[in-house]
Order: structure tokens, then sequence, then C-alpha cells
């Protein structure tokens, strides 16, 4: 008996929502093959696509240890045996939920092998217990749109309480990944604790504006809501060429421009697939010039 599950990569924050929006793209994500056998415990059969960076170690790899504690949940982590091969299609530490889309790969594998025991929405505090183990942090904005699909909106955490959005037909996102690495655990403690309060004004206008923009599928308004002061102005120092790469991107006629996640993969936000593929385009030919190796993904929000 086996399973084969794929789980997509995910912009997080989109833009504006720091830990409580997020989408889901079409491509690229991560694949989970998994297999029943008769000898009990989970193991890592293999990965491939990750050069080595994960481990096979089923306590220590995400995939297996969110398993074993769903397993644990149900009481049966003694009786069943699981094994696991796991596909990475997208780079590891690139803004693009690489460990959400492998956790809820694996969380959403083990639920259909046992006959679907667990909803959704029953699945996504293991997803959350799995971004923590992979970044030292629950957040949700990753695991909530790549199990759910389209834009989610994570209300709460204490309980965890999430919201499917409506998606506009037009939204599409231009993604670009420069090659350098940073890890969200470290783009988690650059961010100040505290913020001003004319700040979080104006971040908690843009968001409810976002929000309605797309229930109304007002993409004007859509677009003047797509502001981040709270988080992009001190991350972006850790990105190359960011600021131009703005530039770039809304006078190829997106949107809006920002972080994707805890970056360095950047977004444009475009109406219309043609201007998502040009803004990602000349971001891509910029970074060439600047002789920064990039990855490009278009796909529908
Ligand atoms: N909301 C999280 C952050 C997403 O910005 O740190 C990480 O992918």
């Amino acid at each position: 008996e086996s399973v084969r599950v794929f789980a997509p990569a995910t912009v997080a924050n989109m833009i504006c929502g720091f830990d409580i929006l997020g989408f889901a793209v079409d491509y690229p994500g991560d694949e989970v093959a998994m297999y029943r056998v008769e000898e009990p415990g989970v193991r890592i059969r293999t990965i491939v696509g990750d050069d080595g960076k994960l481990p096979l170690d089923a306590d220590r790899n995400t995939v297996s240890a969110c398993v074993k504690m769903l397993l644990a949940h149900l009481g049966i982590q003694d009786e069943l045996g699981i094994e696991i091969e796991l596909t990475k299609h997208m780079p590891i530490g690139s803004g693009l939920g690489s460990s959400s889309a492998s956790t809820v790969a694996g969380l959403f594998a083990v639920n259909s092998l046992l006959g679907n025991p667990l909803s959704k929405e029953e699945l996504m505090p293991f997803c959350v217990e799995g971004e923590r183990l992979a970044c030292g942090h629950g957040h949700a904005d990753n695991v909530a749109p790549a199990l759910m699909g389209g834009i989610t909106l994570v209300r709460g955490y204490q309980p965890l309480d999430v919201i499917k959005l409506p998606v506009p037909d037009e939204l599409y996102a231009g993604i670009v990944f420069p090659q350098v690495d940073v890890p969200t655990r470290d783009a988690r403690q650059l961010i100040k604790e505290k913020v001003l309060l004319k700040d979080a004004v104006t971040q908690w206008g843009n968001i409810a504006g976002l929000i309605a923009g797309l229930y109304e599928r007002d993409y004007a308004l859509i677009s003047r809501s797509m502001h981040d002061v709270l988080i992009e102005p001190t991350r972006a120092i850790l990105i190359p060429e960011f600021y131009e790469m703005k530039r770039i991107a809304l006078a190829a006629g997106a949107l809006s421009f920002g972080i994707s996640g805890s970056g360095p993969s950047v977004v444009a936000i475009a109406r219309g697939k043609e201007v998502a593929e040009q803004a990602a385009s000349f971001i891509q030919q910029h970074l060439t010039q600047c002789e920064i190796e990039s990855l490009k993904y278009v796909s529908s929000v």
C-alpha cells in the first residue's frame, strides 16, 4: 500500500501580512511517496534534490518526525511500519516554504494511508509543529496555504484559526530566487520586537485593504494595499539588489513587489500572467548583469 503526495511552494506574508497571510503557487513543490511496510517504525528511504542537506535520521528529519508525532497522537506508533521517499523540487532556505511543503506532503500522505482519520483542519497543528522543528518558530502562514490551497489568513494562533480567502482570477505571481542563502531562523532574529503605533496603523490599514480588495476583486485596491512598513525595511538588507528589483517590477506594471516569506526570494504580484512573467524576467536579467544567479517561477495565485 502506498500514496504519492505533492505539496506546493508558498509565498508567506503576502507582502503586508507578516505571519498571517500566505498563498500557494502551482509549482514548484515537494513530493512524498509513502509506503506501508511490515516492520514497525518510521524510516526515510531516500531524499532526492536536497544536495545532501537534510538528515535521513527519522527523528531529526522534519517530515518523519511529524509523521511520528501524528502516529503517537493516534496511539499507533508501535504497530505501524512507514517508509518515506522525499523528493525536493525546490531550493531550501529560499523563502518559498520548502520545509512546509515537505511537512504538509508527509502529514497529508500518512493521513490518507490511514484512511483520513483527521480533517485538514485537524492536521494543521501538526504541520505547525513541523515548522517549529524546521526553523524554531511555529508560524502557520506557509503550512496553511500549502495544505488548504489558495490564499489563507491565520486569524489567530491560540487557538489556530485559519480562514480561506477568495482568489481573484487574474492574480499572478512572478517569483525570483536570487541564489543566496537566508535561513528563516536568521531572518526572524533581525526583526524588531517593538513597532511604532503609527507604523502599525499603516500596516493594519493595508492588511484590511488587501482583504477587502480580494473580496471585491479590486486590483487597484489590492495594489495600494500591498505595502509592508514593518518587516521589509529590515529584511531588505539581506537581499541583493532589493530596491532595484522593486523598481524594475513596478516599472513592468506589477501591482506590488516584496519579499517572499523570509526571503531571499522576491515576488512581483501582477494582474495577468504576462505582466508577472515580464516583471520576473526583467528582474532576472538585472541579476544576471550583477552576476547573481537566480531561479524564476511564474504561477497563478
Ligand atoms: N512569516 C514567516 C516569516 C514566514 O516571515 O518569517 C517564513 O517563511
